[in-house]
């Protein structure tokens, strides 16, 4: 999903010496893999680690609960006020060892620039716009983009208004990356994918920050303010496979089927123990006897997370644009009483918009999760008596 890509200027050959006025240049491998994995290379006016204070940052604020109960649950996310920026405004929702799911609802611009030293971020912008500045440059994002940013980016996101801003937002252990399937011996992505190369944006202007600059690194759940002596964005060229993209989920081309196709077929993007997917507007199973809506499905391996961004989600009662909806594995799920019926003479379409995370390990909520459950949720498939009792008889 990244091709190899070079931005300003770089050396004729890698590790050779490079400056200007006089001036060496600093090269500095960004690398996943130690030394092995994809990388980029960055060429900086200074010495990248010079550092004149670290200190203890500001907490990273995050509160698992460990259920007692697991049952299937609608998050009430449209409920979330405003706080913070984009950074210290998250709200995390669901989260394990390979992924935080939350939201941020911005109050005000971020101020600090900040790096995650230990997950890629995934931000889908449920609304809003802005620019993702960084180390390689300018990304302009906008309503409905994915903003995929690799682990080590600095940055700071300048919002065109933060308070008409809302951000799902994916911490990822893992590295982000187009499904293995998509991909041709070579990394190309292959003419069976939903999407190629020309739909991902990268950074095409590079950024000129100038003197000291403080930056806060998140790593391992903790934050560490660095004071830095010159600016992180002292960058003259870059080159390589490693560096942060945008994707427009319009852009994924949604493949639909006589017959009801399953989730996989939507998969947007993989990492280490999950898969990303998009439910875009489509065309659906349009043989005259087909059941126009998912069918029941124990996802056994997997708990499964959808964040409704638009449109009329057909199978799920009380569900809006903002909601999640938390499907534990181990249990059944799938459309509520009466959706069958309604689904009959319903167009052979949908204007769904969605995003889904699976996971393959076991997610937790958080204490703001608890706060914006919706307790009628794990009954809305109860079709008749009494609601709440036991009975062995
Ligand atoms: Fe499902």
């Amino acid at each position: 999903m990244r091709p190899y890509r070079r931005l300003g200027e770089v050396p004729r050959k890698r590790h050779m010496r490079f400056g200007a006025d006089g001036r060496l240049y600093y090269e500095e491998l960004f690398g996943r893999e130690g030394f092995s994995g994809p990388s980029s290379l960055i060429y900086h006016r200074n010495m990248p680690e010079g550092a004149q204070d670290v200190s203890e940052g500001p907490a990273d604020m995050l509160t698992p609960e460990h259920e007692q109960v697991h049952e299937n649950a609608h998050l009430k996310g449209y409920e979330l006020m405003p706080s913070g920026d984009v950074v210290t405004g998250r709200q995390w929702l669901l989260v394990n060892d390979d992924i935080r799911i939350g939201l941020v609802a911005p109050a005000q611009q971020q101020e600090v620039l900040y790096v995650d030293g230990s997950a890629d971020e995934v931000l889908f912008v449920h609304s809003g716009a802005g620019v993702l500045r960084t180390q390689f440059g300018r990304l302009p994002f906008s309503r409905h983009d994915y903003v995929v940013i690799p682990r080590g980016t600095v940055y700071r996101i300048d919002l065109e208004q933060p308070t008409d801003t809302r951000i799902l937002c994916l911490e990822v252990t893992g590295f982000v990356d187009a499904p293995d399937r998509y991909r041709a011996r070579n990394g190309q992505l292959t003419e069976i994918a939903p999407y190629s190369e020309r739909d991902f944006r990268a950074p095409e202007e590079l950024e000129s920050g100038q003197g000291g600059a403080e930056v806060w690194l998140k790593r391992a759940n903790h934050v560490s303010r660095y004071m830095l002596d010159h600016h992180p964005w002292d960058v003259v060229g870059w080159d390589g496979t490693i560096y942060p993209v945008a994707f427009n989920i319009h852009d994924f081309e949604p493949r639909a089927g006589r017959f009801h196709v399953p989730p996989p077929i939507h998969q947007t993007f993989q990492a280490h123990n999950l898969v990303i997917c998009s439910f875009v507007p489509r065309k659906l199973d349009w043989d005259p006897d087909a059941v126009m809506l998912p069918y029941h499905h124990s996802n056994l391996d997997s708990d499964e997370v959808l964040y409704y961004v638009d449109g009329n989600y057909a199978a799920r009662r009380g569900i809006r644009q903002g909601s999640f909806t938390h499907h534990v594995g181990g249990l059944p799920h799938g459309p509520q009483p009466g959706a069958l019926e309604a689904s009959l003479d319903r167009p052979r379409e949908t204007d769904e918009l969605a995003v889904m995370v699976d996971t393959f390990r076991p997610l937790h909520r958080t204490s703001i999760a608890r706060q914006i459950f919706d307790k009628e949720y794990p009954f809305s498939w109860h079709t008749g008596g009494v609601r709440g009792t036991t009975s062995i008889a």
